[in-house]
């Protein structure tokens, strides 16, 4: 193996990754192991099934994946056909793209499912034909992911996410209380902007970004919550609502997704709020970092950095019929679990360089 492919495995496989994807990359320039069904050895090609390709992280997430396959190319030669196929929002033009991967013969599907709980007929497609399934980030019922052994779930555990946003909160509230409680009634008066109703991690964040504010001894009130289904724009005429009826009453803005905390930014910027209350959001997309850098975000929380990566090795693994790369943790025989990080101004430069 050339010093160049080893150099390609230190970045894209870390520790003992290595070896398993060293051996998977032998197989797969030798041809002959691919487990494809067109007999095209070096080629592996992956089924992206998107919900929705205007969602930003997803977007992110599918653009990281799409830049790993590359350089895993440029690499070591063998070639990752990531097709991707933008769902609309739309379980049933969904179904139709599921139909095309597997009558075009792709070697394994990631699933980005739109409605979550209507995965079993996708899955029993699959099986039909053969035909392994990675779900990630929008989370089917563990009924229907026991349906096979090649059936798995990638994604972060949205109950910790929301852990995260409390504690940002309530550390700002105990350092900086004469600031951030404006009305000084010793109460953190709050609005929760909630994204896509049934969504796992909507319901997760909103149950518990107050779990620590309430474990420590914060009284809370909630002076509105609603859905702006993780969009910055629906969130924008939400707060500009919230403004009219609580002005600068609102103590902190609780929001399920970034593009939804900045969109109450955008509408309070609007609005006049001056100074703004604290304001948290979960993804850490870029434009969020830089509403961190200015002060204008309290925190957010990195989701899943590690998705693409996992989701790119998850597959090459089960393409190939090799062995899950060590690396890669799977609970529950379906599950691989990936960690949330914190991030606030001071923790920003840990994080991303
Ligand atoms: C969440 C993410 C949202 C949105 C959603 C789509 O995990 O925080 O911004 O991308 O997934 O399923
Ligand atoms: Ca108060």
């Amino acid at each position: 193996m050339s010093r160049k492919i080893k150099s390609c495995f230190s970045r894209l496989f870390p520790k003992g990754a290595q070896i398993i994807a060293a051996l998977l990359a032998i197989l797969l320039l030798c041809g002959g192991c691919s487990g494809s069904s067109s007999g095209t050895s070096e080629t592996v090609r992956i089924g992206v099934a998107l919900y929705s390709q205007d969602d930003t992280f997803i977007s992110a997430v599918t653009q990281q994946m799409e830049q790993l396959a590359r350089e895993y190319e440029d690499q070591n030669g063998g070639k990752i056909n990531l097709n991707l196929a933008d769902g609309q929002r739309n379980q049933t033009i969904q179904l139709e793209q599921i139909d095309r991967f597997l009558d075009s013969g792709c070697d394994v599907l990631c699933v980005n499912i739109v409605d979550r709980t209507a995965a079993a007929v996708l899955i029993d497609k699959a099986v039909s034909a053969g035909i392994p399934v990675i779900f990630f980030n929008r989370q089917p019922v563990q009924e229907d992911l026991q349906r096979w052994d090649k059936i798995y779930y990638v994604g972060p555990k949205g109950e910790q996410s929301g852990i995260y946003q409390g504690e940002i909160l309530l550390q700002k509230w105990n350092q900086e209380r004469e600031q951030v409680d404006r009305n000084g009634d010793g109460i953190m008066q709050y609005v929760m902007l909630e994204g896509e109703p049934g969504h796992q991690d909507a319901l997760l964040r909103t149950e518990y970004a107050t779990k620590p504010l309430i474990e420590n001894g914060v009284a809370l009130e909630k002076l509105a919550s609603d859905t702006a289904n993780w969009s910055r724009a629906q969130a924008v005429s939400k707060m500009k609502q919230w403004c009219q009826e609580f002005g600068s009453s609102i103590e902190a803005v609780i929001a399920n997704n970034d593009d939804m905390a900045l969109g109450a930014i955008d509408a309070m910027k609007e609005m006049g709020i001056d100074p703004l209350p604290m304001v948290v959001g979960v993804d850490a997309t870029a434009p969020a970092l830089e509403a961190l850098e200015e002060g204008s975000l309290l925190g957010t929380v990195q989701n899943a950095p590690d998705m693409p990566e996992i989701l790119l090795q998850l597959s090459l693994a089960l393409a190939t019929g090799q062995e899950v790369p060590e690396t890669i943790t799977i609970q529950d025989e379906h599950y691989v679990w990936l960690p949330y990080h914190k991030i606030t101004k001071e923790t920003i430069r840990q994080i991303v360089p």
